[in-house]
């Protein structure tokens, strides 16, 4: 395991896949380093390319709103993605990304040891809680894996492309309330 430094400069010469050839920007995360909650994209898009910080574009300001909603924001919640490079014109991470880059996402979670990470959209989600995740169905739900609690809420994105799932949405973003009081003291 790598501390932050040397992680972090590991990231910022990362060539083990080749969304290193058309990066700007490596984007390594952004928030305090012992967050309780976490929340995890799937990988950079335009915006975040150009400025190297995740969920800086519309997804981001959405995501913004939606955790202001329970008292939430950047200043109390680490923000990452799957993949720290951009897919090139916001494809799905390949698999081969995202098993070139993953260790550095589990490096991150090991140094900031959260109670509570947050997947946005299917593609974390079947990343970090089970390979056969069905968003759909399974947005909302919690479930507890290596001493962490894990869901899963609709990407942004989605929300922005479907207004339809936003109640949904609405609902667990409650329960996520709920559940940072239960188990996250510091917020
Ligand atoms: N979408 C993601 O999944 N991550 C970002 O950082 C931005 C948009």
């Amino acid at each position: 395991m790598m501390d932050w430094k040397e992680l972090e400069e590991t990231c910022q010469h990362c060539t083990r896949c080749g969304l290193c050839e058309t990066r700007r920007h490596v984007v390594f995360g952004v928030g305090p380093k012992n967050a309780d909650v976490m929340f995890i994209g799937e990988g950079p898009g335009q915006q975040e390319d150009l400025q190297g910080e995740p969920f800086v574009g519309p997804a981001g300001q959405l995501l913004d709103e939606m955790l202001s909603i329970i008292d939430l924001s950047r200043e109390n919640c680490y923000i990452g993605n799957i993949v720290k490079c951009r897919p090139p014109r916001n494809r799905d991470p390949l698999q081969v990304e995202q098993d070139a880059c993953i260790d550095y996402l589990r490096n991150q979670v090991a140094l900031i040891q959260p109670k509570i990470i947050v997947c946005l959209g299917r593609i974390a989600a079947m990343r970090l809680i089970t390979p056969d995740f069905r968003i759909t169905r399974e947005h909302g739900q919690w479930t507890e894996k290596n001493g962490i609690w894990m869901s899963a809420l609709y990407h942004p994105s989605a929300l922005l492309r479907d207004p339809s799932k936003r109640p949904d949405t609405f609902r667990d973003l409650l329960a996520l309330r709920a559940k940072v009081a239960a188990v996250a003291a510091k917020v």
